[in-house]
Formats: C-alpha cells, sequence, structure tokens
C-alpha cells in the first residue's frame, strides 16, 4: 500500500503541486487497501472530502471479510516537501485490532515527547525538556552535550528550543515529516535520541504503530490551536490535560506499521524510475514480534502502467 502510493506521489516531485501529489498517493493506496482481505475501518485519513475517492475517517475498505482492523493513513507525510522537491517525504500507514486506535476526532495537533528503546519509560510530560534530556541521557549511559533532539521548525518552538539549547543538546530542526522524526530516535545509527514538540494528531498515532513495533515510547498532550478547537474537542468529550502514552494511542500488542520513502530521506531513499521500471526503499513492522523489515522492491513498467501509477505528464 505504502510503495504504490510513494510510486505515484514521487511522479510529482517538485511539481510544486501539493493538491496533485497527496490526490495521486490517496488513489493509489486506496487502490491497492481495496483488494486487502480485512474489514477495515479507517479511523485516520485524509479528512472528510465531498466527491473524490479520497480516504475519509469512519470509511470502511478492504474485501469486507474478517480480521477487522482500525486504519491509519499518511498517503504522503510531508506534502509540502514532495510538492517543493525536498527530502523526507514517506508514505506512510499503520493497521491495528479494532477499536484499538486512538480517534484524533477534531484534535489536528499534540504535543508529543518520543524516544527509542533505551530511553523508554524515562520520558514524561510532567517534566522539563532539560529534565527529559537528563533522565534520557541517563538511560543511554552518555551526557546531555551528547544527545540530538528532533524539533519541527515552527515558531510555535522558540521557548522550546531555547531550553534545549540551555540544557546543553543539540538539535535537529526538521522542516516537516515528524513520523519519521519520532521513528529516527528508535534506529539505529539515525543520529537522533529524542523528539519534541507539537505535531499532528494523526501522525502521533501513526508513530506510536512504529515505535511499539520497535520498543520505543511516545507521550503527547493534546493542543489545541484557539479557543474554537478547545471547546470543539471539549464538547466532543476529550480530556485535553490527559497524558495519552504509547498505548492509549494504539492500544494492545497486534500492530502493523509500513513506510515507503517517496523523496531521499535520513530513514529511507525516494522512488528511483528508469527505463523498466521503478525502485522502492520501504520499513515494515509489526508489533507482536517486534521485527522491523526494511524492504527494496523492484516493481516492473508494464505493471506500473496497468494499476495507473506512472502520474503525470
Ligand atoms: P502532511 O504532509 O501530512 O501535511 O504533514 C507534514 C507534517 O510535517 C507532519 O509530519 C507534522 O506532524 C505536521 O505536518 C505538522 O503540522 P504543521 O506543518 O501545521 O506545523
Amino acid at each position: 500500500m505504502t510503495e504504490a502510493a510513494a510510486i505515484a506521489a514521487s511522479r510529482w516531485m517538485g511539481r510544486g503541486d501539493k493538491n496533485g501529489a497527496d490526490g495521486a498517493a490517496v488513489d493509489a493506496m486506496r487502490l491497492v487497501l481495496e483488494t486487502v482481505p480485512m474489514d477495515g475501518m479507517v479511523v485516520i485519513g485524509e479528512g472528510e472530502k465531498d466527491e473524490a475517492p479520497m480516504l475519509f475517517n469512519g470509511e470502511r475498505i478492504g474485501d469486507g471479510t474478517l480480521p477487522q482492523v482500525d486504519i491509519a493513513v499518511d498517503p504522503i507525510d510531508g506534502t509540502r516537501p514532495t510538492a517543493l522537491g525536498r527530502g523526507g517525504a514517506l508514505a506512510v500507514i499503520a493497521l491495528a485490532e479494532r477499536g484499538a486506535m486512538f480517534d484524533p476526532g477534531p484534535c489536528v495537533y499534540m504535543r508529543k515527547i518520543a524516544v527509542g528503546p533505551e530511553a523508554a519509560g524515562r520520558i514524561s510530560l510532567e517534566l522539563s525538556p532539560a529534565e527529559n534530556l537528563r533522565e534520557i541521557a541517563k538511560a543511554k549511559r552518555t551526557t546531555v552535550a551528547d544527545l540530538t533532539a528532533i524539533v519541527l521548525d515552527r515558531p510555535r518552538h522558540e521557548e522550546l528550543i531555547d531550553q534545549i539549547r540551555s540544557a546543553g543538546a543539540r538539535i535537529l530542526l526538521i522542516t516537516d515529516g515528524d513520523v519519521a522524526g519520532a521513528i529516527s530516535t528508535a534506529w539505529r545509527d539515525s543520529g537522533a535520541d529524542v523528539l519534541f514538540g507539537v505535531g499532528g494528531t494523526p501522525e502521533g498515532v501513526i508513530a506510536a504503530a512504529a515505535l511499539k513495533a520497535m520498543g520505543g515510547e511516545i507521550v503527547g498532550r493534546l493542543w489545541p490551536r484557539s479557543d474554537k478547537e478547545r471547546a470543539a474537542a471539549l464538547a466532543a468529550g476529550y480530556d485535553l490535560d490527559a497524558v495519552l502514552t504509547t498505548d492509549d494511542l494504539v492500544r494492545g500488542d497486534n500492530c502493523f506499521f509500513s513506510a515507503t520513502g517517496i523523496t531521499d530521506g535520513e530513514l529511507l531513499r525516494g522512488v528511483r524510475y528508469d527505463g523498466t521500471g521503478a525502485t522502492t526503499h520501504s520499513l515494515v513492522m509489526r508489533s507482536r514480534t517486534g521485527t522491523v523489515r526494511v524492504v527494496e522492491a523492484r516493481h516492473r513498467l508494464e505493471k506500473l502502467r496497468q494499476f495507473q501509477l506512472l502520474g503525470p505528464g
């Protein structure tokens, strides 16, 4: 599913058309999702869209047979980098047993801290960034100065960035893509130790599925942008003070995660095309077994044509 989305989206790389790229990725992902033997419910989709065959929240997908699953899709995490031809965009999907995924409802953003296995169980939203960094350093038997924190480069993070700098840790500012940011804290040799900051709630749920499989941890709290969003969240019954643990975001121990590189990034290479087809680079994980597979796949041109995955122009 993510290979199809990435192949389709990557054709739009650098064309300056976010909607074109997103539409292509959604259509491709849907094409494959429909063939999967499952009774899938989209818990996290592309949002309600009128006419177009989008993957909207609450939509049923799959061939309708068992198992019943929850699905979270982000056909492009990094729509802007894809449209601008910048690195780090991924096609991602997570699946879990029915009822296992946190439904973000109207809550677009959440505050997050994510770490890999060595520091799992040591982070807390009640602690300051400096205190969290000290805990992570202890857990990793190193010093705060050796740690690298990933933060989305956004004005809302000015104070957070100052606090991390004062604590003495290094910072990797990313322009987009905090799913990849969260995963990289659990990825050996990525050079990243912790992700801090406010990013998408859907991305938080998807990252939780990946971190579960990798033995990492994510904690979060919903972060309404405005009084209107706060009121909508409260009216829908959300507790804005509650700490969301990895388990709150994805319950149980049977979830799946897959990501395929659209453009080149730290974790995955983007899609390569040549005269005979395309090559993709993906991660596939399952929490029950804790297996993380890195998959390089070759896709033949005539099949890509058959599935209309060759994009514009
Ligand atoms: P999309 O490409 O799906 O829009 O998400 C990109 C992203 O960078 C996410 O990884 C992140 O969680 C979110 O946007 C942050 O939102 P914003 O750009 O509004 O700060």
